[in-house]
């Protein structure tokens, strides 16, 4: 526990980044739901089963094994983390005068692909920017635009990222999966799965005709309709560290083959131990389990419903791993440029040592060609971490909220006096203004 005095002390001393707060001194860990849960005894116990052999463990072919279960696809390279995926997808085929679309790409996923000289494009529908709208799939990709870009463009693959995560963790409809395939023609379709159960659970939820259907059955159509995927198993394979590429293409597995070996390790362990393996595909078993996404969605909303009851402003339908409060609606007053959703992030900390993420204007207003743009929407991401806090930690985070609620007024801006040139918001030094 910290004081008030000790939370502002922290707060100078991090610069108002919260990525620059430890650990110990948050008290309800909101930062993010990438390798923050909790396993289950069945996921240690596969930690003691690792086989650490170099090429071929039994580990990894259990892995391999849990994997094709859900992602049948040919080609299976394991790496450290999502973005190991990404960095090595795109370096082959990346580069300058290619364009890729994405419903909305992650920071890390846009970066990836900047970085080799190529343009990202978010496409996601108009309603995915209103965080009133209750479109039940507010992650589906605007697909007339889609096909406007692949008339024009050099486009090497299509994204589409599940729950769209920078939009709201907002599902995508099976529906709008199979017309973008279609508008995609021969050009592959990749998708970024990292949060594919809860994806899953939406849509049979949601979608027309898959009530009756099994997770498992759902997350196999997906996979069917697409040509490759990245993953981070930090995310909804409830491991703490891991992910994978997966493709079809053979000539394409074999370059990103060559590049895993350089960058990650041999292709049975890539950036992983055996054990992570194990971890991973007892995590892959219990993501699809229907009592355990009952039990996650539910969380996810209780916070996010208690939030809207409150009259404080959050994306709706509210999404799956996380409640992302709108916080330019919030803090009307503050305008984009002096970031409002950094001004909120750091109220809440201030003010009861919540811990979420800016997800908005400093994560993405700055432009490879150095300009400075408001982001479509400026919002605060609370991320729950998954079987990791209680329902009175939640109910405590929804105090604090509406005590920053009943102040909102008195909230001001901040500006940047330190940044690097890219991905930003890790390391960004703040002042308030
Ligand atoms: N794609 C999406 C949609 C993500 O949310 C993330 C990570 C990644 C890729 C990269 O995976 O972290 O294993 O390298 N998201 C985390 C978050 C960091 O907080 O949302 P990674």
């Amino acid at each position: 526990m910290t004081t008030l005095d000790e939370r502002e002390e922290e707060l100078v001393r991090a610069g108002h980044n919260l990525f620059n707060v430890p650990g110990p001194r948050v008290l309800v860990d909101l930062l993010t739901d990438s390798g923050t849960g909790a396993m289950s005894s069945e996921q240690w116990a596969g930690l003691q089963r690792g086989d650490e052999s170099y090429a071929g463990s039994a580990s990894w072919q259990r892995f391999r094994d849990a994997v094709r279960v859900l992602f049948p696809f040919d080609h299976l390279i394991p790496t450290h983390q999502g973005r190991a995926a990404e960095k090595i997808l795109f370096s082959v085929i990346g580069g300058p005068g290619k364009t890729i679309p994405n419903n909305t790409h992650f920071d890390t996923t846009r970066a990836n692909v900047e970085f080799t000289g190529a343009e990202t494009l978010d496409l996601p529908i108009a309603e995915a920017h209103v965080p009133a709208s209750r479109h039940p799939f507010k992650g589906d990709m605007d697909v007339d635009a889609l096909r406007r870009v692949l008339a024009e463009r050099d486009v090497p693959v299509v994204f589409m990222t599940l729950t769209n995560n920078s939009g709201g963790g907002q599902p995508v409809s099976m529906e709008n999966l199979r017309a973008v395939r279609e508008a995609c023609g021969d050009v592959p379709l990749f998708v970024d799965a990292c949060r594919f159960a809860e994806n899953a659970w939406f849509v049979k939820l949601r979608e027309d005709g898959y009530a009756d259907a099994s997770v498992p059955d759902i997350v196999r159509e997906m996979a069917s309709l697409a040509d490759g995927m990245t993953m981070s198993a930090k995310k909804d394979p409830l491991a703490n560290i891991g992910g994978w590429l997966a493709v079809n293409d053979p000539d394409l597995a074999e370059q990103c083959r060559n590049l895993l070996i350089l960058t990650e390790g041999f292709p049975t362990y890539g950036g992983m131990a055996g054990r992570d393996m194990d971890a991973i595909a007892q995590g892959l078993r219990e993501a699809v389990d229907e009592d355990y996404l009952r039990y996650r969605i539910r969380s996810t909303e209780y916070l996010g419903e208690a939030l809207d009851r409150a009259g404080i402003p959050v994306v709706l339908p509210v999404g799956g791993h996380a409640v992302y409060i709108d916080a330019r609606g919030f803090l009307p007053h503050i305008p984009p440029l002096e970031y409002p959703g950094q001004a909120l992030a750091v109220a809440l900390y201030r003010a009861g040592g919540i811990r979420g993420c800016e997800i908005g204007t400093v994560m993405f207003g700055r432009r490879p060609d150095g300009s400075e743009h408001p982001a479509p929407m400026d919002l605060v991401r609370l991320a729950i971490p998954r079987r990791t806090y209680t329902q009175s930690h939640i109910d405590f985070v929804i105090e604090v909220c509406e005590d920053v609620a009943s102040r909102a007024g008195e909230l001001r801006g901040l500006r940047i006096v330190e940044e690097p040139p890219t991905l930003r918001h890790f390391t960004a030094r703040f002042e308030p203004l």
